[in-house]
Order: structure tokens, then sequence, then C-alpha cells
């Protein structure tokens, strides 16, 4: 079988940077695959304010060259107000993330009292700014393989029906109802999937020893739940696209008594996308060929309501193999399925 098609550089729509020489080693990985990334703001100082989007965005431009673009997010919060009235079309944020307070890393400043950002909400709704929402509850007394499902009933539900025409991507879809409540949505309502829910369900994690570098948030959930998401993707909806949440940790934070959550896919992220398709899609067909290039390349900039990116890459079998690590100063950074190798390459 020898497959090779071309697609318009893909993008990104979901990454984290971080800062210093995290960041210098994890620009150039995610701009060699990708024309355009959407990166998140929760650095340890989150981006609560257009000027710090200004600066973070210059210190990324800074590495990756000028043939990449970067679409800044701002953290939601009450504040963010006094931003969105300063905000125009023209600036470097795109976008604005809402984390529920303690979902995630550094989530400390997130959302408690979804109420309380109903006029933030109001404001982009006019001006047209998407949100992009982490869909979890974050009480601790809820399961933690539950807590997308109830945000889904409890937050997005409540969220939308005031905010009919606020454009929403819903981030990281790990689960069966996420997927149906896209599916079923209307045009202003779009969804990321990472590489990891794609390619593998909770078993990889917990089935056989305790594997932290495919731990995230939102958590590997169960067979069906990836079965639905492969399902969302090859049903070709239009509003469904790549997002890696390539969220890089150190080793030693990840191997540790309380590891953080994050899976590390940059490096190799639309190889593990194809690998993950592969496995409901049959690439010699050419139709088939077009959902991967929908799904890479063109849906994101659709919803972002920009143009596709008109460097072309070529995705062809072969042989991929996945770093067993990369040195981030005297730290280690250890990548999803490290030393395996994949069936393509670009
Ligand atoms: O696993 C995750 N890691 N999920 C998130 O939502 C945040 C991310 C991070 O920043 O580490
Ligand atoms: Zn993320």
């Amino acid at each position: 079988m020898n497959i090779a098609f071309q697609i318009p550089k893909p993008m990104d729509a979901h990454v984290h940077f971080r800062e210093g020489k995290m960041l210098d080693l994890v620009v150039p990985h995610t701009a060699r695959q990708f024309s355009r990334a959407v990166v998140m703001p929760n650095l340890s100082d989150p981006i609560f304010k257009l000027k710090q989007a200004e600066s973070y965005h210059q210190q990324i431009i800074d590495v990756s060259g000028d043939g990449f673009e970067a679409f800044m997010t701002l953290y939601l919060t009450p504040d963010s107000v006094s931003q969105l009235a300063m905000w125009t079309p023209q600036h470097v944020v795109k976008a604005v993330k809402m984390y529920p307070k303690g979902a995630t890393t550094n989530s400390d400043a997130g959302v408690s009292d979804l109420e309380a950002v109903f006029p933030v909400l109001e404001i982009m709704e006019v001006k047209n700014i998407p949100l992009l929402i982490h869909g979890e509850v974050s009480d601790e007394g809820v399961d933690v393989f539950d807590r997308e499902r109830r945000w889904v009933d409890e937050g997005l539900e409540q969220i939308v029906k005031r905010f009919p025409k606020l454009r929403i991507v819903c981030e990281h879809i790990t689960t069966q109802e996420a997927a149906a409540f896209v599916r079923e949505s209307g045009e202003n309502i779009g969804a990321t999937i990472t590489p990891q829910h794609l390619l593998h369900d909770r078993n990889v994690m917990l089935g056989n020893g305790i594997k932290p570098h495919w731990y995230c948030k939102p958590i590997l959930k169960r067979k069906e739940d990836r079965d639905a998401l492969l399902d969302l993707v090859v049903s070709d909806t239009g509003r469904v696209f790549a997002g890696t949440d390539s969220a890089p940790h150190t080793k030693n934070n990840k191997e540790c008594d309380c590891g953080c959550a994050g899976v590390y896919s940059a490096c190799s992220a639309v190889e593990l996308y194809m690998t993950a398709m592969e496995s409901v899609l049959d690439f010699e067909k050419e139709s088939n060929q077009g959902i991967a290039r929908r799904f890479l390349s063109e849906n994101g900039p659709k919803f972002y309501q920009v143009s596709v990116s008109e460097e072309m890459m070529t995705i062809r079998k072969g042989e991929t193999l996945i770093p067993n690590s990369f040195e981030v100063g005297k730290e280690v950074l250890i990548p999803i399925m490290a030393g395996e190798s994949l069936g393509w390459k670009i």
C-alpha cells in the first residue's frame, strides 16, 4: 500500500507552549507540522490581559519565525470585560478560554460562578469572539470519569440557551455525550479532539500498570466514548477539528507521587492523528483523504473564519519513530508513545 496525498499545512486549534526553555523546545515542533495554532493562556502567570498576550505572542514568533501564525487566547475571568472593551478583530487575541476553577493545570483563577462571567459572554457574542471551553465540572465530589458528562448537562446547555449566537469550541471532547451534543448543535458550535482520545481508551493508561504519559484532563474514557469520537470525525460535520492539547510537563513532574495532567504530542501530532483515523478510514479512498484534510487543515480555519494555509504538506505511508525523550535544560520531556513507531510520515 503506497498512499501519499497532499493537504494544506494543518491548524492545531489547541496547544500549550508554556514559557522559557520549554517554549523554545516545543514551538518548533508545532511549527514544523502546523501553519497556525491556537495558544492556551494557562501559564503560571495566566494571560488575563491583551498586553500580556501581545508580549507572549512576540516570544512565540521570535522562536517560530514568520511563517507560523499564533492565535492568542485570554484567560476568562469576570474582569475580562475591561479587556474585551478594548479588543478589535485585528488583535493577536482571537478567542477567550474558560477553565472551571480547579479543573486542570493553572486553573485556580478559573470560573467558579458561571453567571459572574455572563457580562463577558455578552460582549463576546456581540463582537463575534469565540469562547473555548474546558468542559468539565470541577466539583471533587463528582467522579473524575463523569466530569465532562455533567458539564454538558449543567454548564454547557445553560450557556448555549442564554447566548444562542455565541461561537463556542468544546475543547478536547472525550465522551459520547459531548460528541452527541456537538453533532446536534448548530453552525456556531465546534469541537476539538486530541490524538490521544482518538487513539485509545483508559485501558492503555490503567489496564496494565499506570502509564502517566497518557494521563491528561479530561481523562481518557471508555472504548464506547472513543468510538463515538471517531464516528464524529468520520461523519464529517465540518465543525470538528484537530486540537492536540499538547501539554508538556517535565518527566519529573509526570513520574512522581502526584503527576501533572498533560500529554506531549506536538512532535508527531499529524502522524498520531493519521494513525488514529486509519483505524476507521481506508486512506486508499480519496473521499477518506478528504475527511482527514478537512479535520486537520480546513475545519479549524473555517470555524475561526480565516483562510486555509496556502502551504501544502504531503502525508504518506512510511515509518515515523517517536523520540524517546527531549532535553529541556537540565530536565527531560517524554512524548506520548515515546520510542514507538507509527505507519505515517509527513
Ligand atoms: O491535561 C491537560 N493538561 N489538560 C488541560 O486542560 C491542561 C493541560 C496543561 O496545561 O497541562
Ligand atoms: Zn489544554
